[in-house]
């Protein structure tokens, strides 16, 4: 077994190829004075709606504002339900939570790690004031089928596209379907920062203004305030680095699935199930595999030096802070499963095949 260590994710080579631009952009903005809601931030919120084929887009602090201020300006509170996945971040049920609500978990479908279109039928009631899928690891939801089923109620959706920057469902990226749509910033996304940020996208214009007062404590003009807000705002310094690293994000992507095709390659014939994308294209910001002795590979792989997370070992309704809402065991069995045989391996741009290989042999080894 080769024993040069391959970790999660290397970020550095990136920053390098970069590193010139975004100094420049540093020093041009500390030159100019403006650091907050400057023109860096209104030229990277036309350009990022652009990229998703979304006519608005509002840039908050972090993905997590992002869906609080979505939850918030459809003003959904206590005593509403939202439906979601209990397969995700905690994000994404903690921001229901925030806001008073609860998260209605329906099972994922074991190919795609998303929501079962299928299944949600049957939770909508007179208290479901939102669905909220999550585009899981990169892969699209079938949003064609959740919007239909959406719009048949009257219920808004709210993209969760934090991992998904990218994404295409059908011909239309993930954030351009849902009434809202909810990207993350942070350094390890498909399109990362260096530090918090994110994004909303937005298809109906009277939510713009409403958002973009909820993001500066609610004021419309300067220290006149109509709502109680947040302080959630992209810097003028992380925006002019998205602006930059846009400019490839493409190219990045495809770098992406051609780890993943490695990958693919490297598993076929084996009992390793591989990630699937049944609507659409994946842009695997991670690389999750299922494998029946999950914890075996895990040891294997920790022994080798080789980078890996077990997302999500802990289901949404299994957190402890969900345990009241007494989901039981058999509720949501395709999650049960996929927290105990999903392990995501390492993924970035800068990949090598050979790297990926040293990961396949290690995972593939048996004892
Ligand atoms: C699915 C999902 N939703 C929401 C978030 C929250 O994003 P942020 O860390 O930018 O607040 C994350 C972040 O990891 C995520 O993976």
């Amino acid at each position: 077994m080769n024993e040069i260590p391959v970790p999660f994710l290397d970020l550095k080579p990136e920053f390098e190829a970069l590193e010139h631009e975004w100094l420049e952009a540093i020093r041009r903005i500390g030159m100019s004075g403006a650091f907050i809601l400057g023109p860096e931030v209104h030229a990277f919120e036309r350009e990022f709606a652009d990229y998703i084929g979304a006519p608005y887009s509002v840039s908050v602090a972090s993905g997590t504002d992002a869906l609080i201020l979505s939850l918030k300006a459809l003003n959904i509170g206590a005593g509403d339900e939202v439906i979601t996945t209990p397969y995700s971040f905690f994000a994404t049920a903690e921001v229901i939570s925030r806001t008073g609500a609860t998260p209605v978990f329906v099972d994922i479908d074991p190919v795609s790690f998303n929501l079962d279109i299928d299944r949600v039928q049957a939770c909508i009631n007179a208290r479901t004031r939102a669905i909220l899928p999550v585009h899981l690891f990169g892969c699209p939801v079938d949003m064609g089928a959740l919007q239909a089923l959406a719009d048949g109620h009257g219920i808004p959706l709210i993209e969760d596209c934090a991992q998904a920057c990218g994404a295409v469902h059908k011909t239309r990226r993930v954030g351009g379907w849902g009434d809202f749509g909810c990207f993350s910033f942070y350094p390890t996304k498909v399109l990362g920062c260096y530090g918090d940020g994110g994004i909303i996208t937005i298809q109906d214009p009277g939510y713009v203004e409403k958002i973009k007062k909820l993001r500066n404590h609610g004021a419309g003009a300067a220290f006149v305030h109509e709502a109680i807000g947040y302080n959630s705002r992209l810097d003028e310094i992380q925006a002019a680095l998205l602006r930059i690293k846009m400019r490839s994000l493409n190219d990045r992507i495809d770098k992406r699935r051609q780890v993943a095709v490695w990958y693919d390659k490297g598993f076929a014939g084996s009992d390793v199930i591989t990630p699937g994308s049944p609507y659409g294209e994946h842009v695997y910001n991670l690389y999750t595999i299922r494998a029946s002795d999950r914890d075996r590979v895990r040891d294997r792989l920790e022994s080798a030096r080789i980078g890996f997370n077990l997302c999500y070992r802990v289901p949404l309704h299994r957190q402890r802070v969900y345990l009241p809402l007494e989901y039981a065991a058999n509720d949501l069995p395709n999650t049960e499963k996929a927290s105990r045989e999903c392990i995501s391996l390492p993924i970035h741009p800068y990949m090598t095949e050979d790297q990926v290989q040293r990961v396949v042999d290690v995972v593939l080894a048996t004892g």
